[in-house]
């Protein structure tokens, strides 16, 4: 008796060996296991070492591009790293931030698709930092927009890890940057003293000059500030960033609504504690014409789209009504009641 279970466990032993030595032979050479499908076989891999991506950027007056290309960049790989670059770098390569690092570590840190946050990133990616991210934080590839980014010595920011062949690039959403955002604020400002108009412009360029824009304003001729939004709003893109899920059958449902104007950190903390409130959250964001009788004609900065898709961004938001009325209607309870079991409103 105990010769044959002492033979069938070596036996035993000896197949398992060989198995093992064959999984180890195929993989060293990267080819699939006899009867596994290539495509498997990748899927497999992939489980295995997930594809690390990092992206870097200042993030200042965040805005719906940063998230677009926060986005993109997530769907390249599996995890995505983000760098916020240090506000003295921004100094030294492009001028002030309006925002500080720590809010723009909080803006950034909100954003659904965002995994990691590294802070105080170099603005330039040099050999060092590259060799950081490989090693350290174990990224597969740099990514960034389809805008060049050039240093203040005219060479590419990117230029080492483009060499490296570790880059790639995703496309930058037109029709908004932090500049075109200054110059609506900017606009906002400008007729209540236009022997400031000159002070105005100077701001203007101090701030996140990065990218040079032509800025329109009604035909008044070259003053700088504009309300016009460049922004196309397409059903796709409103797709993209949802969540694509409903509440669960007996979720408690949150709701709170706003103007979510120039979406800031203060906007991310309420959002948070609603959000806490519940299992879902719901935020109705009013239409232009609501913000404009409430807070004034200038308002709001950033149209009724644009708002929306800063807030659907957020990591703590799931559902959002495009357009909500500013008072919450027996209609409006009864279309959520019938969205589900609504047990919380949040003023
Ligand atoms: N980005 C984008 N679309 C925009 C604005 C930015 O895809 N409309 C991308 C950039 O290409 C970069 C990332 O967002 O990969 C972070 O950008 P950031 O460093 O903040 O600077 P800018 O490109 O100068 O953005 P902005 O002009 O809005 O300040």
């Amino acid at each position: 008796m105990n010769k044959i279970s002492s033979t069938s466990l070596i036996g035993g032993a000896v197949v398992v060996a060989m198995a093992v030595g064959l999984y180890l032979g195929v993989a060293k050479r990267g080819l699939p296991p006899e009867g596994l499908g290539m495509g498997l076989w990748r899927k497999i891999k992939r489980k295995k070492k997930p594809l690390r991506v990092y992206m870097d950027g200042c993030f200042d007056m965040m805005h719906y591009g940063h998230c677009n290309a926060l986005r993109q960049a997530r769907a390249v790989g599996d995890q995505l790293v983000v760098g916020v670059v240090s506000d003295a770098e921004i100094i030294a390569n492009k001028g002030p931030p309006v925002t500080p690092m720590h809010e723009r570590m909080i803006m950034v840190k909100a954003v659904k698709w965002v995994d990691e946050v590294i802070s105080d990133a170099p603005y330039a990616i040099t050999e060092d930092f590259m060799k950081k991210l490989f090693d350290e934080y174990k990224m597969d590839y740099i990514i960034h927009g389809d805008d060049p980014c050039v240093l203040p010595d005219g060479t590419d920011a990117y230029a080492v890890a483009k060499k490296a062949g570790r880059f790639k690039q995703i496309k930058r959403t037109e029709g908004i940057s932090s500049t075109d955002i200054v110059g609506r604020m900017l606009l906002c400002v400008r007729e209540r003293s236009v022997s400031d108009s000159h002070n105005h412009s100077s701001l203007q360029r101090q701030f996140s000059h990065g990218h040079s824009q032509k800025f329109e304003d009604g035909g008044s001729g070259s003053r700088s500030g504009t309300r016009v939004s460049h922004f196309l709003p397409t059903s796709r893109r409103i797709v993209q960033f949802s969540n694509g899920k409903g509440p669960g059958p007996n979720a408690h449902i949150v709701y709170i609504d706003g103007a979510f104007d120039l979406f800031h950190a203060g906007h991310v903390e309420i959002l948070r504690v609603a959000r806490e409130l519940g299992d879902f959250l719901l935020v109705g964001t009013h239409n232009d014409q609501t913000i404009s009788a409430k807070r004034g004609t200038h308002r709001p900065i950033m149209n009724l789209h644009e708002r929306s898709l800063s807030v659907l961004a957020c990591r703590y938001v799931d559902e959002v009504i495009i357009g909500a009325p500013w008072e919450v209607s027996k209609d409006m309870v009864s279309t959520i009641l019938w969205f589900n079991l609504l047990r919380f409103f949040f003023f």
